[in-house]
């Protein structure tokens, strides 16, 4: 990406620098014709990449090295320093890659490499004859472009139920609610990549059962589509709340393309919304509603958002902010009615609201896997690459319950469900890689982004290094004096530099 307004921090490459400036660990961070680009050390010599991340731009040179690996400080994707492949999601285009001249004791970078796209070390050890994924979410997605990515040249099928190719979901509560971010930001690929990958995307393509003995898939058309490997990438339902008047039609859910612009059209001429409930999504649906310039309610039963899953203090840390911009909160308290402009409370509180936004968390969407005979647990349960009870059966993503350590846990992150997405195709094609990614999610608010590394389904004890008031901090969860997740704001390489430790304490079930 070029930048025109500033030129990027560091040394202009093309004018050469010593060769000794490279750093040894690390890297040096210049510019070639107004692009940021790295400069990096590794035995074989100095290599040159693009220093914006193909994600959403964030400066690599800020990031974690491991290796001949990049780490994103924004959302942790992972780059080659080599080749500049996009190793992990949420990034999938590959760094721009760059010629590196040494002359005597200088180095100059000038000119970029023409465009290769980074070969992968093996063939596949399996090329099954069809795969098909349902679910055209993070984790199908990720799903079908590693596959071809991986060098799987058979029939691939993706089967969505929504009528949208797949797209930002994580984007829907923050910029595009806010009206900040215009619709075309919204796929994650335009329709030639589908085409070009010879990816059989079906939209509005809804599956309603699996027959895993004829391996067939039964869609809502009546179609029966065959297989040799399925991938489950079902993901959640929003759940529904059974109180008086919240099938009116001005109350909304918020998971899909399709939810964010109903939620955008009828913003559009009200003055306020209630959110009922306080979870990431409701909370930041409030800022963004906010940003629009409605008078925003929130109604949760709890005393402190998030706090289930941040603790007291963090969790009152992102409360201060919204009532800091004017939003409203009716905590320990619940819905009882609505009767289209009046949202009732249990206390006897009314609250004037054009809109109601049902924010009341998630639940895995197994029935097809259930019914199909697999096994099924609050989601569907996967062995540690992945496959499910029944062999060449994959799941990935929300849906997915897989063994963490010694919890066996459901996630429910956008970049989680990318990379099991990412694993299960690699295991679809023989890999035969255990998944032992640790858990990662953002959450935006305000302008301000809080990054959770790790897995936290309870702890004991919260040390919080920093201050809360100057938006600068880490808090470290511990269970039993063992660190097993970290939240950090404005200190982005911090919480990278945990992720990667705890990912070094990251084993499969069974591997000791
Ligand atoms: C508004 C919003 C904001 C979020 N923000 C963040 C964030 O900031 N950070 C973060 O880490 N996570 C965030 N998340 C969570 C994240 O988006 C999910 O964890 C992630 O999308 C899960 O991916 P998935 O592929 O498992 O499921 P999904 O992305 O939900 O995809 C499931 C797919 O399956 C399809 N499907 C379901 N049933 C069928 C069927 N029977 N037949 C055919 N297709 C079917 C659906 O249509 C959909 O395409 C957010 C979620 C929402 C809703
Ligand atoms: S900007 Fe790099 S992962 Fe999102």
């Amino acid at each position: 990406m070029a930048q025109t307004d500033n030129l990027p921090a560091g040394p202009d490459l093309t004018n050469g620098v010593p060769v000794s400036s490279v750093p040894a660990a690390g890297v040096l961070a210049g510019h070639v014709e107004g692009n940021s680009v790295l400069l990096v050390r590794m035995e074989d010599g100095l290599h040159a990449v693009s220093g914006l991340c193909t994600h959403y731009g964030a400066p690599l040179a800020d990031g974690l090295v491991i290796d001949d690996e990049i780490r994103c400080p924004w959302h942790h994707a992972c780059f080659s320093l080599r080749t500049g492949a996009a190793l992990r999601a949420p990034a999938f285009a590959a760094l721009a890659t760059w010629q590196v001249e040494i002359v005597g004791e200088t180095v100059f970078v000038r000119a970029e490499k023409t465009a290769t796209r980074p070969s992968r070390p093996h063939a596949p050890h399996k090329q099954p004859g069809r795969i098909v994924i349902i679910g055209g979410g993070a984790a199908g997605f990720a799903a079908a472009e590693r596959l071809r990515e991986l060098g799987y040249s058979g029939a691939l099928s993706m089967l969505t139920a929504d009528a949208s190719a797949p797209y930002d979901r994580p984007n829907l509560s923050k910029d595009y609610l806010a009206g900040t971010a215009p619709e075309d930001w919204i796929p994650l690929k335009g329709p030639g990549f589908y085409a070009n990958r010879q990816i059989d995307l079906r939209l509005g393509c809804d599956v309603t059962a699996i027959d895993t003995g004829a391996r067939q898939v039964l869609t809502g058309s009546g179609e029966r589509l065959a297989y040799d490997v399925l991938l489950i990438a079902t993901g959640a339902e929003p759940r529904r709340l059974p109180i008086s008047g919240f099938d009116l039609p001005n109350v909304f859910m918020l998971r899909s393309l399709a939810d964010a612009r109903a939620i955008v059209e009828a913003s559009k001429g009200a003055a306020s919304v209630a959110l009922i409930g306080a979870g990431f999504i409701s909370m930041e649906a409030a800022a963004a509603l906010r940003a629009r310039g409605l008078q925003v309610h929130v109604v949760a039963p709890e005393d402190v958002p998030m706090e289930r899953a941040l603790g007291r203090e963090v969790g009152g840390f992102i409360t201060s902010l919204h009532q800091a911009q004017g939003v409203a909160f009716h905590l320990q308290s619940v819905a009882k009615s609505f009767d289209g402009k009046l949202l009732t409370l249990g206390d006897g509180t009314r609250i004037a609201a054009d809109l109601l936004i049902v924010g009341a968390g998630v639940a895995p969407r197994t029935e097809l896997a259930a019914t199909a005979g697999l096994a099924v647990q609050d989601g569907v349960l996967v062995d540690p690459y992945l496959q499910t009870s029944v062999a060449g059966h994959f799941a990935a993503g929300d849906v997915a319950r897989y063994r963490y350590g010694a919890d066996l846990i459901r996630v429910e992150h956008w970049v989680h469900a990318q990379r099991q997405g990412q694993a299960a195709a690699a295991n679809m094609l023989g890999a035969g890689k255990p998944f032992t990614d640790v858990p990662y999610f953002w959450t935006h608010h305000y302008g301000l982004d809080l990054r959770y590394t790790g897995y936290a389904g309870s702890w004991d004890d919260v040390r919080i290094d920093g201050t809360l008031a100057q938006q600068n901090f880490t808090a470290r969860y511990f269970r039993a004096g063992v660190l097993v997740a970290a939240a950090s704001v404005g200190r982005d390489l911090e919480n990278l530099t945990i992720e990667a430790t705890l990912q070094s304490w990251s084993r499969p079930c069974g591997d000791e």
